[in-house]
């Protein structure tokens, strides 16, 4: 049975929330808000060029695209497999940037992604890769990319920005800002729980143990990495998406 639930948002837009995941989003005389009134663009696309689409109600099914911030861009490709994703645009979010790609025959994706604050954040997630369950916070202007061929676990958090200021005493400069993009490289493993720091980048072919907490930069392939700070811990190996009953029958 679905369970239905109406509620009052401060702007005074109804939202019916369906099993706590679909949400379609109503103006005052019950109408489908299309998206030009929320000043946000979603494009569908595929190889052969993309289609703007205005209203909530032409998204592909288990998608969600809320909140009120303004100029934002999402592309996404018509493969997409969409367990449950849910875009969060905040108030005082503009110019920011969603790719979210083509799935293939996997498993796709169950990500939140909040556009926190600040303008210009750019999210893309690549072919083929899978996610489990990840809540992604991107603000202050910060860059996300996730390659393709990628398995990331259940429970993943990745913030590329820390959110509060940091000051140094003497000068009052804001020292944390995000120096380099987040970069997670192709075909890598996330373990559960693995948590994603700003600045973090690792390369292709990189497993992250579970737990881990990535910051800064890895260069080398073939690696796990594991602990708090992550630390390189073993070397010259590769993961295979399929199960180690799968290889071994
Ligand atoms: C990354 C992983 C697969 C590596 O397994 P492995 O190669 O068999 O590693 P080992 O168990 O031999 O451990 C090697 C060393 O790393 C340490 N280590 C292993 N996992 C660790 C972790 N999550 N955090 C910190 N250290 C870890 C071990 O204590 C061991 O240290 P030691 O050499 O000092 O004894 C495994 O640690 C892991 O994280 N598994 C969870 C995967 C997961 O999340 N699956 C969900 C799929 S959806």
């Amino acid at each position: 049975m679905k369970l239905l639930r109406k509620v009052r948002h401060p702007n005074g837009i109804r939202s019916i929330y369906c099993c706590g995941v679909k949400i379609w989003s109503y103006d005052s005389r019950n109408r489908a808000r299309p998206f030009r009134r929320l000043k946000q663009r979603v494009f569908i696309y595929d190889d052969n060029g993309e289609r703007e689409i205005f209203y909530y109600y032409q998204l592909p099914d288990n998608i969600d695209i809320v909140g009120s911030g303004r100029n934002n861009t999402v592309r996404i490709h018509r493969g997409l497999r969409a367990r449950n994703v849910c875009l969060r645009f905040d108030k005082r979010t503009a110019d920011n940037l969603c790719v979210l790609d083509d799935s293939g025959d996997c498993d796709g994706l169950d990500v939140f992604i909040v556009f926190q604050a600040g303008h210009g954040n750019t999210i893309k997630i690549g072919q083929r890769t899978v996610i489990n369950g990840a809540k992604i916070w991107l603000g202050n202007g910060s860059h996300l990319r996730i390659g393709d061929d990628c398995m990331l676990s259940y429970e993943i958090m990745i913030r590329t920005t820390d959110g509060h200021a940091i000051m140094d005493n003497a000068t009052g400069a804001i020292i944390n800002h995000q120096k380099n993009p987040c970069i997670i490289g192709n075909h890598c493993w996330l373990g559960l729980r693995t948590i994603v720091n700003k600045n973090a980048q690792i390369p292709d072919n990189t497993i992250v143990a579970s737990g881990t907490v990535l910051t800064g930069r890895f260069r080398d392939e073939h690696t796990i990495i594991a602990g708090n700070p992550g630390r390189v811990i073993k070397s010259g190996l590769s993961f295979s998406d399929k199960s180690i009953f799968e290889l071994e029958c």
